[in-house]
Order: C-alpha cells, then structure tokens, then sequence
C-alpha cells in the first residue's frame, strides 16, 4: 500500500497577485490530505472519499470530458490524470484509492490543490514520471483550469509541492523562480477559519481576473505593449496611469499593483524579524482586499479585528475570500491565550462557528514515511 500527504497553504501576503504575473508568500501547513492507493493492474481508477463518504471510478483509458463528470473531487483527480496524460503521452496506471483530509473543505485552504498535489505525486512515482516539481504544479493548474472551471493562478499548487519545513515559499509567478524564506521560530502560524462557508467563489473570482485583464487593457492604450500584465506597474507607474482606467477595474488594479509591493517589503521585514513592519502590511493587505478588491466580507475583518485584539503581530484574511479563513501570525510564547481570546473575541462579534489551527509550516507533498 502506498501513502502520499499533500499540505493545504496559508498565504502570508500577496493575495490575488498569482494570475497577474506578480509575488506571492504561501506556507504550506499541517493540515494536509492523504491518499492511501494500491497500484492496479489495469487503467482503472477507483477513488473513495472518507470524508465525504463517496466513491467514484474513472476509466485512465478513456477519461471523459469534465461536463461528463459529476461535480466535486472527481474531477480534479480526472484532472491531474487527463494533464499528467498530455504531458507524457502515456496512459497511467490505475489505483484503488482512499482519500483522507485533515483540510476543512471550503476555508479557502487550498483542499483542491491538497488533492491535485497528492494524485500527481502518486502517479509520478508509480509510474515513474520523474517530473520536476514545478512541472506538476503546473500540470495541477491546468487541470483546475480545465477540469474546475476555475482560471486559477499557480500559488496553491506550488505551495503544495514546492514548499520545505520552516519556510515560507518567494514565488515570482511571471518567472517561476523560488526561494525558501525562514519563518522566525518564535512566530507561530495560526489558521483561523471563520466557520462562513465561501460563497460564489468561482464566478467572483473568474469575474476579478476578467476585471484586471481588463485594467491591463486599457493601460496598454498609455502605455504601450510593455504592460503585458498588472506586474509591469510600478507604484508610481500606477499612481499616474490608474485613474484613466474605468471602475471598478482601476480599484482592482491599484490592489494588485500596491500588493505586490507589499510583498517585496514583508520579504524584507520577515528577513529582519521586524513585527511593526510585518503587521502594518498584513494590516494593508487586508484593508486594500477589503476595499478595492472587495472579496473580503463582514466576517473576515471581524476575525482580523479579534485576532489584532488577541494580540496577533499581524492577521488578514488568505487564500481567494469571499469566506473562509484568515491567517495570523502570533508569538509562540502568547500562542494559548491568544487561541483563546482571539476565539471569545470573534464568538462575540459573528454568529458562525469559527474554528482555530495552529500550524507548523510543513515540507511539499511527498510519500509517507514507513
Ligand atoms: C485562490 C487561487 C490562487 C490565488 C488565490 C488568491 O486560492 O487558487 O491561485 O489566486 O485564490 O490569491
């Protein structure tokens, strides 16, 4: 029997930067999926879901189109298969799986990406691909391109397979280059899911990548063919140019454009351990996904209000928005009383039931050990 763990994400800044060539920050934590799998001797693919009770099989021979395919995980297994297939013309061999996930569904973790990663790391050592990493996560976003209807950036899956233990994962979406940046010891991730399912997701977020092609568009009538993508604005650039774009794609843009800046100065600010930094551009970030990328919602900034209140060095929400979990950064000596004041603080304040995580930043998928 074969055991592969893939980790959900928390990103630390740089929120909707993926897909507009810019920065991202993501850990990957220890909350993370299993998939249990016996190599069979034929093309098929049985999958079981644990959590939610539901098994589905595929035939690797003759995958169907993802209309074809009933909503929900099977589709992004289907996905990584149909992928992984394309890129190596050959046809995988079938597994009798489990899936098992320690990853709340829906708290904008990265659940997707967990499953994507774990299938696409399973495949490449049973059918001994020996794909490099950022090969598979590519792969892993195409299929949720494809197969989730989801125009998703590379963060997540990245993150899932990219990142190593006690780091944070630098990634430059435009250049794919990587480097591990070292969380300070004495700081603790927590993951604070604010118990408000995501809602409209997708569509809001399909809409808000439509809206900043749609600001590349228009600068490129001042600018020139040099804008290829919102990372070619400076922040002086984007100050002058910006308000000639229509709304609300000049709010949307002027986020992507001031996020990415953030990103860059929280690299240096997490380098020196400096809390005052690190919790003024966490602060921003929120503010600038609240206001003019508007995908934060009533619940999101309650929790960054009760986990400032609770002491956190910084909080914001993370991942897509529109629901689901914020992300805090605490001293590990306060971690205990900060769990329990930021969860009093948050129960008074919302009526959904928020749940806590505190993390380890973990290494990328990979097979189990023993
Ligand atoms: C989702 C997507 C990522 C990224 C974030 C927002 O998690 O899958 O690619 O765009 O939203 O930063």
């Amino acid at each position: 029997m074969l055991c592969v763990r893939a980790p959900g994400r928390v990103n630390l800044i740089g929120e909707h930067t993926d897909y507009n060539d810019g920065y991202v920050l993501p850990v990957a934590i220890s909350l993370e999926t299993r998939v249990y799998a016996q190599p069979r001797t034929d093309a098929l693919c049985q999958v079981y879901s644990e959590t939610l009770d539901e098994q589905h099989t595929l035939n690797l021979a003759e995958l169907p189109p993802p209309e074809q395919l009933p909503e929900g995980f099977i589709r992004y297994v289907a996905g990584v298969a149909a992928m992984v297939q394309r890129h190596t013309g050959r046809t995988l061999t079938g597994v009798d799986a489990t899936l098992c996930s320690r990853l709340p569904l829906g708290a904008g973790l990265s659940s997707s990406a967990a499953l994507e990663a774990a299938f696409a790391v399973l495949w490449d050592a049973i059918d001994d691909l020996r794909l490099d990493r950022l090969t598979l996560a590519r792969l892993c976003q195409q299929a949720e391109h494809q197969y989730a209807g989801v125009r998703c950036g590379l963060m997540d899956q990245a993150a899932s397979l990219l990142c190593q233990a006690g780091h944070a994962l630098f990634l430059d979406t435009r250049t794919q280059a990587t480097q591990q940046v070292p969380i300070p010891s004495a700081w603790a991730i927590v993951v604070a899911d604010t118990g408000k399912p995501r809602a409209l997701a997708e569509s809001d977020y399909n809409l808000r990548r439509a809206q900043c092609e749609q600001a590349v568009g228009a600068l490129q009538d001042v600018l020139g063919e040099s804008v290829v993508a919102l990372r070619d604005v400076s922040a002086e650039a984007g100050a002058q140019y910006l308000p000639l774009v229509e709304e609300p794609a000049r709010r949307r843009a002027r986020h992507v454009v001031g996020e990415n800046a953030r990103v860059l100065a929280f690299l240096d600010a997490l380098r020196r351990a400096d809390t005052a930094q690190v919790r003024a551009l966490m602060l921003a970030s929120h503010a600038s996904l609240r206001d003019d990328y508007e995908v934060s919602c009533a619940e999101l900034d309650r929790m960054v209000e009760a986990c400032l209140q609770a002491g956190a060095i910084g909080a914001r929400m993370t991942g897509a928005g529109f629901g689901g979990a914020c992300v805090a950064l605490v001293e590990r000596a306060r971690l205990e009383r900060f769990l329990q004041d930021a969860e009093r603080f948050y129960r008074a304040r919302a009526a959904y039931e928020p749940r806590f995580y505190a993390c380890e930043a973990v290494d990328g998928a990979g097979m189990c050990a023993g």
